[in-house]
């Protein structure tokens, strides 16, 4: 601990414990943060038996009109000078990305001191070097609003859910990419229509990809992995791919076969056999399943345990008061540890357990992870051509479980679905590449992966 330790004002003395705040990053999080911190701070301040003290905010734009005002003292654009203060106990990482923010994540826990992040780029990015900042140094670092925003999933696998290993977590985790289905399919809309609506309410990040590439929900799924099984999952592992190539037809021909689509973060373990499977897609899900019925911008993570069974928790999964939820509520466990009143989250001997949890597992190679597919591809409508894929997907152990298949007006194409029984990602991915350079088809084929559902 470092030496301005809140501890050292010792939770035996008369005084009530001082708590120092510094929020780096004063943006949506940020305010929202302080805005409801400041609302309940007396309540707050009471339970925990310590004063909460905003000692600074850091911001690039210091003379930026801002929602929720603080006097002009506290704001500085210096991060890590605000870090060293050392009335600062809890610094709030709510700034983003993974340069500054690294520094200042690094610097804080450096000192000890503990750090709360809703910052899932730099978590997945940089968690291993934060972690052993964390064993070394003594601090903390606490990240609920970093995945599902105000969803407790964090905290859940980590304290009510600690009793299980998890075979399966099956999470939507992108609001954004969810609000892009959900109405595409409801209102029966076109991605581009839909995606112009979700820029202008500010669901979308400045860097689209992120997004609608399946790259955050990437990152949410490598934090909920190593929480589950103790490993950093590099991207080189896992199956990442967003929604921009699913149509409307993708959606209804998937509705004929029983199933909606959502984008979802899928981490499996193979116990048994040492394996572990991450990736972060668009697929298939029954219809009737309860992530099936999380709409709009809504997360849903099913979290199945081999003790507890499956649990799912469906909340708001961003935005400035979901988001400051889950920040206050690190907040509130840093000061009850602070206090000493309460377990450290992830402790340096918490921590070696990981390591040895992680170095159990592998990750799986695409010869070794079975799944069935959704596929879509256009044709030329010619005799023989349906044939040749057919063809291929006999060489290559594809096994079809459904199709539909219908011309297109005026066009000479016919536009083929069809649904697979389980295949290796291997040969899938093979037989697409094989079916793309055929002459007679048009266009690169969709693949979706169908996701049974555990509940
Ligand atoms: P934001 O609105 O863009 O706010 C970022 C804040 O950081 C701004 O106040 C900005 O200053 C400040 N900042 C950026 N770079 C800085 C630097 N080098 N030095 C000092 N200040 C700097 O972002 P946000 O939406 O609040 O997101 C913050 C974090 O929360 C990110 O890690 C994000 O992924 C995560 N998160 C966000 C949500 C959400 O719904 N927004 C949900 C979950 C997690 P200026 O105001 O002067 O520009
Ligand atoms: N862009 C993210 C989403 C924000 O849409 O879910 C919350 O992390």
């Amino acid at each position: 601990m470092s030496t301005n330790s809140a501890s050292a004002a010792g939770a035996n003395t008369a005084a009530p414990l001082k708590i120092g705040l510094g929020i780096i990053g004063f943006g949506t999080v940020g305010q929202g943060v302080w805005k409801h911190l400041a609302a309940s701070r007396r309540d707050m301040e009471a339970r925990l038996g310590a004063s909460i003290e905003l000692v600074g905010v850091c911001v690039r734009d210091p003379d930026k009109p801002r929602a929720v005002a603080i006097p002009r003292a506290k704001i500085s654009t210096d991060p890590l000078a605000l870090v060293d203060n050392p009335r600062v106990n809890i610094v709030c990482e709510l700034m983003g990305g993974t340069g500054a923010a690294c520094d200042v994540t690094l610097r804080a826990l450096r000192a000890g001191k503990v750090v709360v992040s809703a910052n899932k780029a730099l978590i997945s990015a940089r968690g291993a070097e934060i972690f052993k900042a964390v064993s070394r140094f003594g601090g903390q670092f606490l990240f609920e609003a970093s995945v599902a925003g105000g969803v407790p999933v964090i905290k859940s696998l980590r304290e009510g859910l600690v009793a299980n290993r998890f075979p399966e977590i099956t999470g939507i985790v992108n609001g954004t990419c969810n609000y892009l289905l959900t109405r595409m399919e409801r209102e029966g809309l076109s991605y581009e229509a839909v995606l112009r609506d979700a820029r202008k309410l500010g669901y979308v990040e400045a860097d689209e990809s992120l997004d609608l590439d399946g790259v955050d929900a990437f990152q949410k799924a490598v934090i909920l992995a190593f929480l589950a099984h103790g490993k950093w999952v590099p991207r080189n592992k896992t199956l990442v791919e967003g929604i921009r190539a699913v149509t409307l037809e993708d959606i209804q021909r998937a509705r004929d076969f029983g199933y909606r689509i959502k984008h979802l973060a899928v981490i499996r373990r193979d116990f048994a056999r040492g394996l572990m499977t991450l990736g972060a897609y668009p697929a298939l899900v029954p219809l009737d399943s309860i992530l099936a019925r999380v709409d709009g911008v809504h997360n849903g993570i099913s979290l199945t345990g081999d003790v507890v069974g499956t649990t799912t928790l469906i909340g708001r999964g961003a935005g400035q008061d979901a988001t400051a939820s889950a920040v206050i509520g690190d907040i509130v466990d840093a000061i009850r540890t602070l206090k000493g009143s309460a377990f450290k989250f992830l402790s340096s001997a918490d921590l070696d357990s990981y390591d040895t949890l992680g170095a159990t597992v592998r990750m799986a190679e695409l010869e070794e992870i079975h799944t069935s597919f959704y596929l879509r591809f256009l044709l030329r409508d010619v005799p023989g051509v349906s044939a040749e894929v057919y063809r291929v997907f006999a060489e290559e152990g594809i096994s079809v479980a459904r199709v539909v298949q219908y011309a297109n007006p005026g066009t000479r194409t016919g536009t083929h679905t069809l649904s697979t029984y389980p295949v290796t990602e291997a040969a899938m991915a093979r037989a697409l590449r094989r079916i793309r350079s055929l002459r007679t088809v048009l266009g690169p084929p969709l693949a979706l992966r169908i996701v049974e559902t555990r509940e």
